[in-house]
């Protein structure tokens, strides 16, 4: 007697094709905007940076009679941008946008910090806060001073 039937190899290939064809279907990867947690988690983040850094004395002196509200919402929409979330960043160039304040590497490295601990703050995980933050290291160029 033969082990296999024709009809039963048939059924085996087509079933094992079928089978792997739904195991090699990759998902695409959410964009890290939507990772993060949207508009409503880049908001809180930025918010409290923001904050942190016009409050703080060894950051405030460059936001003396800055509108922190437009600010806050031009960096929103910035990182939404940056991060695949869809908007369309309408502000100035990094480096125009600090040429007069003369951002030092020390500031720039509190501003950093600042939003390190906003997005803990936000639950937001360890491969999201590294990939924002690998996003924002390279504009260090054209914000401090040198
Ligand atoms: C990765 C770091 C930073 C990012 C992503 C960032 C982003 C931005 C953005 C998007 C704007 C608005 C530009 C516009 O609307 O035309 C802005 C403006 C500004 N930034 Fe930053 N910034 C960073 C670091 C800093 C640091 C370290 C300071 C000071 C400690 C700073 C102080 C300011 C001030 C004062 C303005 C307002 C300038 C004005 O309205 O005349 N920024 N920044």
């Amino acid at each position: 007697m033969k082990p296999f039937t024709t009809a039963s190899l048939v059924f085996l290939v087509a079933f094992s094709s079928a089978s792997l064809n739904a195991c090699s279907r990759v998902k695409p990867e959410r964009s890290l905007y939507d990772r993060l947690g949207g508009n409503p988690v880049l908001a809180a983040v930025v918010d409290e940076t923001i904050d942190n850094v016009s409050q703080n004395p060894k950051t405030s002196r460059s936001f003396d009679g800055v509108k922190l509200p437009v600010l806050k919402e031009s960096i929103v929409s910035q990182l939404c941008s940056l991060t695949g979330g869809g908007c369309q960043y309408e502000g100035e160039t990094m480096e125009n946008a600090h040429a007069d304040a003369k951002i030092t590497n020390a500031e720039f490295e509190l501003m950093v910090d600042a939003m390190r601990t906003a997005l803990d703050h936000q639950h937001v995980g360890t491969r999201e806060k590294n990939e924002l933050l690998k996003i924002l290291a390279p504009m260090k160029r054209d914000i401090v001073a040198h």
